[in-house]
């Protein structure tokens, strides 16, 4: 029962703020100031910035200068992404790179991490930004090489080793932010540390328990950002939901495999463009230190957001529990 009543919170939440039309969405967007920092000189990396939401930021991104690493997992896509955001940024080549990242892949996110560092400090870098982004839901049962369930390994995992790999090579240093896209579905459900791997759920036709298993993933992400903005105080985490998007991975999602093609069709233009919706990570990414709630802010549209609806408030013995298993993980998945 209060599943139901926090799910119906979340669908009123959604029409009233989250669409491309919703009211609280227009108020908010009227005060947005525009974004002109000089990002020359920072380097941004963000895991799936070859489409939607992430490759919109990585546009805007570029823009202010950034020298802007898209981790993608397949390689003409990247390629096409980097052409792309060349070309509508206006920059040369140089200021965009690709890197190759299945961030389901623990071996590779932690050589990825290992090499990525090496580079930077090679080049005499850090990294200014780390942007998760990278995500979605699948909707049947997969397993990544180590034989973890691919929606834990994809948004937990990949997010979790990436993050804490860059943390201990210190690439990520001090004034380094970590922005993660998280999404409002996460108000729903509380930390959930048991079964993970989702052993005792069934993927059905219309994807919804496969969408209900993915808000406990976005739950994670706010939490270990919770974890880290505590335990790392010189560096600035956060996570921002970007509204209802029209993207690939929103075609995943029971709002369009319940309602079938057509509607859906009708209604994406109902809710936001993935140029808007980037603003999620381009205002945490770039927006003065000045406009910034404090480390562990959950943002919605560029302001500090609760993260809880009734009943779902973790306690600390749920935070350490799911880092120490992370933690398992982490360790046990190096070469
Ligand atoms: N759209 C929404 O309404 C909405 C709402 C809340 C939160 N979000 C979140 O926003 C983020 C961006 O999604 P989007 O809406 O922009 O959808 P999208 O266009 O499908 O972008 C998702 C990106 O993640 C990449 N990706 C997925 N799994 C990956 C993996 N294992 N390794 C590397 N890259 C991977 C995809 O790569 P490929 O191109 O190779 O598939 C793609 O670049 C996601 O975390 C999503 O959960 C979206």
């Amino acid at each position: 029962m209060a599943n139901l009543v926090r799910t119906a919170l979340c669908g009123l939440d959604g029409v009233l703020k989250y669409m491309k039309y919703s009211p609280c969405y227009l108020l908010a967007k009227r005060n947005f100031k525009p974004i002109t920092t000089d990002l020359s000189q920072k380097s941004i990396l963000i895991t799936g910035g070859n489409s939607g939401i992430g490759l919109e930021a990585a546009v805007k991104l570029a823009k202010l200068g950034a020298n802007v690493h898209i981790a993608c997992r397949n390689e003409s896509r990247g390629s096409a992404a980097i052409d792309e955001i060349v070309a509508r940024a206006n920059v040369s080549k140089e200021k965009v790179q690709m890197h190759m990242l299945d961030v389901s892949e623990c071996k590779d996110v932690h050589k990825f991490a290992t090499d990525f560092s090496k580079m930077l400090d090679d080049n005499n870098e850090k990294l200014y930004c780390l942007v998760n982004n990278a995500g979605g839901i699948i909707n049947e049962r997969r397993k990544n090489s180590h034989g973890y369930e691919m929606n834990f390994a994809t948004n937990t995992l990949g997010m979790y080793i990436l993050t804490k790999s860059l943390l201990s090579s210190n690439a990520l240093s001090t004034g380094s932010r970590v922005v993660s896209t998280t999404s409002s579905s996460m108000m729903i459900v509380p930390c959930v540390t048991e079964d993970l791997y989702f052993e005792k759920g069934t993927f059905d036709k219309n994807g919804i328990n496969a969408y209900a298993f993915a808000c406990t993933q976005k739950r994670h992400q706010v939490v270990l950002t919770d974890v880290w903005a505590a335990q790392y105080p010189d560096i600035y985490f956060c996570t921002g939901h970007p509204g209802y998007c029209n993207t690939k991975a929103a075609k995943d999602t029971p709002f369009y495999t319940v309602p079938g093609e057509f509607i859906y069709n009708l209604g994406t233009s109902a809710i936001r463009s993935p140029e808007d919706s980037s603003d999620c990570i381009f205002f945490a990414a770039a927006a003065d230190e000045s406009e910034l709630a404090a480390s562990g802010t959950y943002y919605t549209d560029r302001k500090p957001a609760a993260k809880h609806y009734f009943g779902t408030q973790e306690t600390d013995a749920d935070r350490q529990k799911l880092v120490a298993i992370l933690d398992e993980i982490y360790e046990s998945t190096k070469e």
